[in-house]
């Protein structure tokens, strides 16, 4: 019915980036919605900040309200409390850096304690553009599925990948609603 339709044009869903500072979540998000990078230029997020984009998947509208968090250890509390309410989880790492992967364990094991239990979530191996990567590929894959979470690549940089990751996950909450 047309009422449907409406119902499905209007979906919100919220959304939020996670993982150790320094991954990459602020210029995932940027390159997302402004379609720009700025290298060189690393500043810390602080506590907690949204953006809103409307994402057009297979014709139909989704709207995600984008939270990024910070990675920074003293401002987890203050993330804890968003994660309740979150449709889906973008968890990143930085392939670059072996520590922000095996940290990934530690960010899933918080994701099962605060989020909901049904919480849509995709891995993503960032900076994936770089040639000082450590983390393969293989690493990222073999994660994903003893987690039996999404698993991408991405890169903030070149742009690699990031509106793919956004559009799989918006489907997958359409498909789900
Ligand atoms: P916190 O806010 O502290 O949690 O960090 P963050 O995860 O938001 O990291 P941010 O987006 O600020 O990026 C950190 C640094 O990594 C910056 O110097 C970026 O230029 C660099 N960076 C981010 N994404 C990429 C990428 O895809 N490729 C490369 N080569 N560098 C990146
Ligand atoms: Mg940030």
């Amino acid at each position: 019915s047309i009422d449907s339709t409406d119902e499905q044009t209007s979906a919100q869903f919220k959304v939020m980036l996670l993982g150790d500072s320094g991954v990459g979540k602020t210029c995932l998000l940027i390159r997302f919605k402004d379609k720009t990078f700025m290298s060189g230029s690393y500043i810390a997020t602080i506590g907690i900040d949204y953006r809103n984009k409307v994402l057009v998947v297979d014709g139909v509208k989704v709207k995600l309200q984008i939270w990024d968090t910070a990675g920074q250890e003293r401002f987890r509390s203050v993330t804890h409390a968003y994660y309740r309410d979150a449709h889906a989880l973008f968890l990143l790492y930085d392939v670059t850096n072996r520590k922000s992967f095996d940290n990934t364990r530690a960010w899933l094991a918080e994701i099962n304690e605060y989020a909901h239990r049904d919480v849509i979530i995709m891995l993503l191996g960032n900076k994936c553009d770089s040639e000082d990567r450590i983390v393969n590929r293989e690493d990222g894959e073999r994660l994903a599925r003893e987690y039996k979470v999404n698993f991408m690549e991405t890169s903030a940089k070149t742009g690699l990948n990031v509106e793919l990751a956004f559009i799989e996950v918006a489907r997958a909450l359409r498909d789900k609603r």
